[in-house]
């Protein structure tokens, strides 16, 4: 159903052959010193149309290993899904995208990871700043106990929104299917909305700081039938700007909403029996689901394994 985005799962080594700037700025804004001051060496990106790539990327958790040498390529203005069974690592994943790791401590992690061609990790690279430009929506919809308008406004007034903020607001709110549902109660509480309504309002405050990429954790894993469809159609409209990276579950909604899907699948028991995760296989969702290559993927997709 969807078209097969450039970057392909394989993510062939074809060099970046011109600069991959963002819309919104410059990569450089992401630096807080200049290139070449850190220890970290910067590899070079690997294909041409990746806003995320990461390259033999392994987390550890203390001493548990979570993730071991993941190499993926996340293509712009697609939606990507991150499907496997619990605990193989798709969280983790999700969240060394836009540093939320630095926050976990003892997390720590090896290998090369870039947005828009700058090295996520270096030190040199600002994590404010990244998370701006790479927003994220949790599990269970988190909106603050302040009013719906006082939700959308906050990340902008953080960062020092200059514009209309009324203008932001409605912008956000209709961006995310959720203005005429709310326009005439922008002052209540948006902790009392339902559940999905809720939902709508964080990924509109995620929208209203105007990042590039949203990644999205679960975010309908909390919500009933129909709000899961509003929330898809959101994401299906909202894909001609932005990069959407999802977890979910629910392999029906990964093939519903997702252009490519990564399989992520626990390796082998390590000695205190956790496991390690890999990406078994990532490719063009339509693909991965009638035609795995990886017999983990089959067994994942068809309920043999998790
Ligand atoms: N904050 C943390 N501290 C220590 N270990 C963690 C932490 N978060 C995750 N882990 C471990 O890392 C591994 C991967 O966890 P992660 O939450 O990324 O998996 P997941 O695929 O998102 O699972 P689920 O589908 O249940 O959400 C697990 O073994 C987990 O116990
Ligand atoms: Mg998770």
């Amino acid at each position: 159903m969807n078209p097969e985005p450039r970057v392909g799962g394989d993510a062939e080594t074809a060099p970046r052959t011109q600069s991959q700037s963002s819309p919104t700025g410059d990569v450089s804004a992401l630096k807080t010193s200049p290139a070449g001051d850190s220890a970290e060496a910067i590899a070079p990106p690997r294909s041409t149309d990746a806003v995320l790539e990461t390259h033999n990327l392994s987390v550890y958790y203390n001493t548990l290993l979570a993730l071991r040498e993941i190499t993926i390529a996340i293509p712009r203005n697609r939606i990507t899904a991150l499907i496997g069974p619990s605990g193989c690592g798709k969280s983790t994943l999700l969240r060394c995208f836009n540093r939320m790791n630095d926050l976990i401590p003892g997390a720590r992690s090896e290998g090369n990871l870039w947005f828009e061609g700058v090295d996520i990790a270096a030190s040199s690279t600002d994590p404010v700043t990244l998370r701006r430009r790479i927003g994220m929506v949790f599990q269970r919809p988190n909106p603050f106990p302040k009013t719906i308008y006082q939700n959308v406004a906050w990340g902008a007034r953080i960062n020092g929104y200059q514009g209309d903020m009324d203008e932001l607001v409605e912008r956000s709110l209709r961006r995310a299917a959720l203005w005429d549902e709310v326009k005439g109660k922008l002052r209540e509480s948006g902790l009392e909305l339902s559940g999905g309504q809720q939902q709508r309002l964080c990924i509109a405050r995620t929208l209203a700081v105007e990042p590039e990429v949203i990644l999205m954790d679960e975010p309908c894993s909390a919500l009933d039938p129909v709000s899961t469809a509003r929330v898809e159609d959101l994401m299906d409209d909202l894909k001609d700007e932005y990069t959407i990276v999802i977890v979910t579950h629910n392999m029906q909604q990964a093939r519903r909403v997702s252009d490519m899907t990564a399989c992520l699948m626990p390796d082998e028991a390590l000695a205190d029996g956790h496991r390690t995760g890999v990406l078994a296989e990532f490719s063009a969702t339509d693909r991965l689901f009638t035609n795995p290559k990886d017999p983990r993927t089959e067994a994942y997709i068809t309920g043999r394994i998790g």
